[in-house]
């Protein structure tokens, strides 16, 4: 007998397909492919004896706490851990400005079901982050973008959706931005935009969600203070900053933080309680020692040089494989993991995807990092993973699966 689920299904999920790049995965199985396409960072640079001297103490220590439940807001110990090296980065907060999340992912979640209802509306980046559509996806929210330009999202762009939004009576439930090194374009905002997007956010009276995993993974110019800072500095509380240790510790430990106004934590944190409850002690407290323990500034500037080295390598090598004459461009990052390929618009990426696989080779197409209107002739590529020469291969398969397209 065939039991009828679809008609069960809550109306939200019904109709969703799941993570666009998660249904890609499965083309990467073949271990001849060199794969571009995840945002994983090296475990050449994982501080794996640092880990397991860590992992040791604490087990030796705390095995008792660690195999129990724990508070659901986070470990004091890491709490305390993240208010001190926020200050480092002008943000001064306190424990009940901040939820520790069980990964940046969720960080994302918790922030769609704390203020989306369906057919809010939600400002963002096109392209941006495929993860952020993904969760606020889940409450149905319509995605009003508008397209990122080189030195970040478009603010005017932003005031005219703004306005155009106000005409018909609406207005977006926040604005969402990757400032630095966005995922997928490895683009990052200027001090201006930062400001503008804050007098918006005063103006306008519209949140700003600020999701920053990449900040610290600069290889180029100067730091520009996040948005977060600048409004504590001008007064405001119209920002809420989401992090994650994924990328610069690791990715396995899934723990990440969620700070801002107190209020807004707390129901975050009756929301954590509702999904999750507590996130493992263990991997909290080996995040407190990353953030303690772990010589942090040497184990960040290391990581600076590897990344830093591996990005040139291949810029190179997208000049040499794309000549001018073939009507490639891409970006090139200040820092992150990631840049984005345009390619002439005669080409849908996600038809290529599967002509690249042929070739060995495997990349994210475009058209999934767009909340709406999805653009089909671009590719995000991942620099982070890859050694050099599987970079310089991967491209070399890459430009002659294109060739043999066109
Ligand atoms: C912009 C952005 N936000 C959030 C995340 C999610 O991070 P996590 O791996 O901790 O879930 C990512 C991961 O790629 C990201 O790029």
């Amino acid at each position: 007998m065939n039991y009828n689920w679809y008609s069960r299904y809550s109306d939200n999920i019904k109709d969703y397909e799941g993570y666009p790049i998660g249904k890609t995965l499965k083309y990467l199985a073949d271990p001849e492919i060199i794969s571009l396409a995840g945002g994983l960072p090296s475990p050449e640079i994982f501080q794996k004896s640092e880990f397991k001297i860590a992992s040791e103490k604490y087990l030796n220590s705390n095995i008792d706490k660690i195999m129990q439940y724990s508070a659901i807001p986070g470990e004091p110990s890491l709490i305390e851990a993240i208010i001190n090296y926020l200050k480092r980065d002008n943000i001064n907060v306190n424990t009940e400005n901040i939820l520790v999340t069980t990964s940046g992912q969720h960080g994302l979640d918790i922030t769609g079901r704390l203020f989306l209802n369906s057919d809010d509306i939600v400002l963002l980046d096109r392209p941006t982050f495929a993860g952020a559509i993904v969760a606020f996806q889940m409450q149905k929210p319509i995605f009003v973008g508008v397209d990122i330009q080189e030195d970040g999202s478009d603010v005017n762009g932003f005031k005219e959706k703004i306005l155009a939004l106000q005409k018909i009576g609406q207005k977006p439930k926040f604005m969402y931005v990757v400032p630095d090194f966005q995922n997928p374009t490895g683009i990052t905002m200027s001090l201006e935009k930062r400001e503008v997007l804050l007098d918006l956010s005063y103006k306008y009276d519209i949140p700003i969600i600020e999701d920053s995993p990449y900040r610290d993974l600069r290889y180029y110019g100067e730091t520009i203070p996040s948005i977060f800072s600048i409004d504590q500095k001008r007064g405001g509380e119209n920002v809420i900053g989401l992090y994650t240790f994924s990328k610069i510790f690791c990715p396995g430990m899934r723990v990440g933080f969620n700070i801002g106004n107190k209020e807004v934590i707390e129901k975050m944190t009756y929301i954590k309680e509702g999904n999750i409850l507590n996130t493992p002690k263990y991997n909290q407290d080996l995040c407190t020692a990353f953030l303690e323990d772990m010589n942090y500034d040497s184990h960040i500037s290391k990581s600076i040089s590897y990344y830093r080295e591996k990005l040139n390598g291949f810029l190179n090598t997208l000049k040499v494989y794309f000549p001018e004459d073939t009507g490639i461009t891409w970006t090139k990052p200040e820092g992150g993991l990631f840049l984005w390929l345009t390619l002439p618009d005669t080409i849908d990426t996600d038809k290529l995807f599967f002509e690249a696989i042929k070739y060995k080779v495997a990349f994210v197409p475009g058209s999934q990092f767009f909340g709406e209107n999805h653009a089909r002739n671009n590719m995000r590529l991942n620099f982070s993973f890859c050694s050099q020469e599987e970079l310089t291969e991967a491209i070399k398969r890459l430009a002659k699966c294109i060739k043999d397209q066109i």
